[in-house]
């Protein structure tokens, strides 16, 4: 039986980039959030142990229910995830990243929160020894426009090299081209060259977003290594096909750009029963090795 047979709405492998077909309901702003949770959701059920950083991880929006990306990766269950660094530059974010993390600390769950510039911060956090080789490691980079330079996306690759870091890498393509084009000076413009980390970023100005997205996309692959990178569109809710955000994501593994395919597809609806997902995920799958 192969993997399409078990896991029919899944794209075939065509041992090339693979080809998602567009929804016809998009996935809208307010769902950025679930997307990574329904992801995640999926994927630890395979790897069963995890490590999740999450840059950039206080609440953009408080108020809005099920829209803070740390809060669903926390609380999802079952609570397979057990190591969470949580960075945020605003000492008001991280109050209220602490009072979060004080709901969800454990004997089996280490959550820390890191109070300043992830750029600076990253050093710390991926010294860390929880993230041995063998542990599955998710980052989210969920940057406003230019706060997450290119070296740090670039550590976060060299940290492991066997099954890099996966990172779910926020690209601004609703705003990049007015954001470009006012930051005329040259603190601004310094900004801009540290987040793409080379300095042909004038080229950027005026691109259509989705190759903007699919060259983003390449570096991921050409300069950082990673087998798979595919750009996900986030749409403007109620426009027509508005793009806010491509959300990158790059990983090593085969089956995740498909359990991202997945994920897309269904984050407006309830989640599956477990017992339905595991026994056709856990035959889908390589089961990646438990964590030491
Ligand atoms: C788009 S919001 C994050 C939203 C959040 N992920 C959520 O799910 O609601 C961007 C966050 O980055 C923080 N920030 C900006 N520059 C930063 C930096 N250099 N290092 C860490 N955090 C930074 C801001 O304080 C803000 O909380």
């Amino acid at each position: 039986m192969t993997q399409e047979e078990l896991f029919p709405d899944l794209p075939k492998a065509l041992g090339k980039s693979l080809v998602f077909a567009s929804l016809r309901q998009p996935v809208w702003t307010e769902n950025k959030a679930r997307l990574i949770h329904r992801y995640l959701y999926y994927f630890v059920l395979i790897t069963r142990h995890g490590a999740y950083i999450d840059g950039f991880s206080a609440p953009q929006e408080p108020d809005v229910a099920d829209s803070w990306a740390a809060k669903l990766v926390l609380e999802s269950k079952p609570a397979f995830l057990r190591d969470f660094w949580l960075c945020d530059l605003s000492k008001v974010g991280c109050e209220a990243l602490e009072a979060l993390a004080a709901d969800h600390r454990s004997r089996h769950r280490r959550v820390e929160v890191v109070q300043g510039d992830f750029n600076e911060r990253v050093d710390l956090i991926l010294a860390s020894e929880r993230i041995k080789p063998k542990v599955a490691t998710f980052c989210l980079l969920d940057q406003r426009a230019f706060e997450c330079d290119w070296a740090t996306v670039q550590k976060i690759a060299a940290k492991k090299t066997e099954n890099k870091i996966e990172i779910f890498y926020f690209l601004a393509s609703g705003w990049l081209d007015r954001s470009l084009a006012s930051s005329s000076t040259e603190a601004g413009q310094g900004r801009i060259l540290k987040w793409w980390g080379r300095s042909d970023w004038r080229t950027l100005q005026g691109m259509n977003s989705a190759n903007r997205a699919q060259m983003m996309s390449e570096r991921f692959k050409q300069e950082l290594g990673y087998r798979f990178a595919y750009a996900w569109p986030i749409y403007d809710r109620g426009s027509k096909g508005t793009v806010m955000f491509h959300m990158i994501h790059a990983t090593d593994h085969a089956e995740a750009p498909k359990i991202m395919n997945r994920a897309y597809r269904k984050v407006t609806k309830a989640l599956e029963p477990i017992e339905e997902l595991q026994a056709s995920f856990m035959r889908l799958l390589e089961p990646l090795p438990e964590a030491p």
